[in-house]
């Protein structure tokens, strides 16, 4: 089964994930970026992971602050999943309301689960970073998550 990176990407489009900010802080600095690989890890510990590009900004403040938190995107936050993947590093969270979990990375409004990690281990992989944290805060919220399928965004009953 021979194949190239155009057919690899296709087929990773073809799975419907959610869509989450993850953020981070190292003392004064914060970040953050749209992230789709996120997945569930463990319940007791509590962990998750997330695959991070070796060459994203974020990565390089995860690994220095050792903290990160994950706010998954409601439906109608399209606007802010592109923001994060592609607006300027200084305009990401101009003009945003955002409150400081308790690790101290930035929480964004409107989202309908986020998850406050500490950095528990991280493991290079090929050209990302499987970055896994341990949950220690979690906030939900009402609403109908954002779906990311066909390199489109979507909601649940499209
Ligand atoms: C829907 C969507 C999902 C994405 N998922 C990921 C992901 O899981 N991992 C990743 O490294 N980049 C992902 N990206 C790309 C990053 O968000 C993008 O490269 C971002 O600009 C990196 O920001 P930074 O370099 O300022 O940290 C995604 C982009 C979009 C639009």
């Amino acid at each position: 089964m021979s194949f190239s990176t155009a057919d690899l990407k296709n087929a990773f489009a073809r799975r419907a994930t959610g869509v989450t900010v993850v953020t981070a802080r190292a003392g004064e600095r914060i970040h953050g970026m749209t992230v789709s690989a996120f997945a569930e890890v463990s319940l007791e510990p509590p962990l998750v992971l997330i695959c991070i590009d070796q060459s994203a900004k974020t990565h390089a403040l995860i690994e220095e602050g050792g903290v990160f938190a994950v706010n998954i995107l409601a439906r109608g936050q399209e606007a802010l999943a592109d923001r994060f993947a592609t607006r300027e590093e200084e305009a990401r969270f101009s003009d945003l309301e955002c409150e400081s979990a308790a690790t101290g990375a930035p929480l964004l409004a409107g989202c309908v689960a986020q998850l406050d990690c500490r950095l528990a281990s991280a493991h290079e992989s090929g050209d990302h970073t499987i970055f896994v944290g341990e949950v220690v805060g979690v906030r939900l919220s009402d609403g109908e998550p954002l779906v990311f399928y066909d390199r489109n965004y979507r909601g649940l009953s499209d």
